[in-house]
């Protein structure tokens, strides 16, 4: 499909935002992840490499979490080492040093970004916060892992996508950026102002508050504690910072959920499965 995109288009600049990213699906199954994050971005790679008389530009989209988790201090920057510890953030570290790597040995014009959790419209309801949402509107349990203390730094997907264009027009070849919302929140403090967001946007009428339905459930084997992004590179080189508060960003982003049933319908039922059939032939193209 790459040859054929590469052939058919003038292809001057890649953004490889494509990867499968849910921790908990790859603990139950890593294969995918190998594939599409790691085989993925070399093919992405391979083919720019023969395209590279053209290309002025290889980004690549990664993730915090290639860092491993923080203590209660501290934050990542961009000289932190890796230490993944999930099979998704392993394989993500993996396709950050294939894209490092063609940069050195194949001087290809690599730019790379880690970001921190991103939320916002469109997010597929298997991530915390559609999930959340999606369950308190159904009255069922809200399952948060462990004690809801673990420490994650939410980024609005408009302020990350910013972000990314910013790299792509003015980053320094070769370079990493870290990305992230200054917005950290323990998971318990998340799914409580979800809650309340939701208690008054859409009352319940019995005025029983979701909050009741929040449930502790076993814990997530390899939970990172922490992340904590140090964007301080991004902010003085790009001029770029994130807009949104946690706050601004969560109401706009519940809001999205509550106007969109229809898509949220399509995707839950597996609707969009039949599409992907459609329009591939199979399920490769999800
Ligand atoms: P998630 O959205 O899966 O992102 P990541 O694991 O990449 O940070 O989860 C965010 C946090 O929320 C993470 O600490 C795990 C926790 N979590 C729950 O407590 N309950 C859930 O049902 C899910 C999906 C996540």
């Amino acid at each position: 499909a790459m040859t054929h995109a590469f052939k058919s288009y003038e292809i001057d600049a890649v953004c490889n935002f494509a990867a499968e990213s849910h921790v908990d699906r790859s603990i139950v199954a890593p294969d995918a992840f190998i594939k599409t994050n790691i085989e993925g971005t070399f093919n992405l790679l391979e083919i720019s490499r023969q395209n590279s008389d053209r290309l002025v530009l290889f980004h690549h989209v990664s993730t915090d979490e290639v860092y491993g988790s923080l203590g209660p201090d501290g934050f990542f920057t961009e000289k932190t080492s890796y230490r993944p510890n999930s099979p998704y953030s392993a394989s993500k570290a993996a396709s950050d040093h294939l894209v490092r790597a063609y940069h050195k040995t194949y001087a290809l014009p690599v730019t790379i970004s880690n970001c921190s959790n991103n939320y916002g419209p469109y997010q597929f309801p298997e991530k915390l916060i559609p999930l959340i949402i999606l369950n308190a509107l159904e009255d069922k349990p809200l399952p948060v892992y462990g004690d809801g203390r673990n420490v994650r730094d939410w980024l609005y997907v408009k302020d990350h996508c910013r972000a990314v264009w910013e790299i792509m027009k003015r980053g320094t070849r070769g370079q990493t950026y870290n990305i992230g919302g200054r917005c950290e929140s323990t998971n318990i403090e998340t799914v409580t102002m979800v809650c309340d967001l939701l208690d008054e946007m859409v009352t319940k009428a019995d005025r029983t508050s979701r909050k009741d339905l929040i449930t502790f459930v076993k814990d997530r084997p390899g939970h990172d504690l922490r992340y904590a992004i140090d964007c301080s590179k991004l902010e003085k080189e790009l001029g770029w910072a994130p807009i949104e508060s946690f706050e601004t960003g969560l109401r706009k982003t519940v809001q999205w959920y509550l106007n969109n049933s229809q898509w949220v319908h399509r995707v839950k039922s597996g609707e969009y499965l039949d599409w992907v059939r459609q329009h591939y032939g199979n399920e490769e193209g999800v």
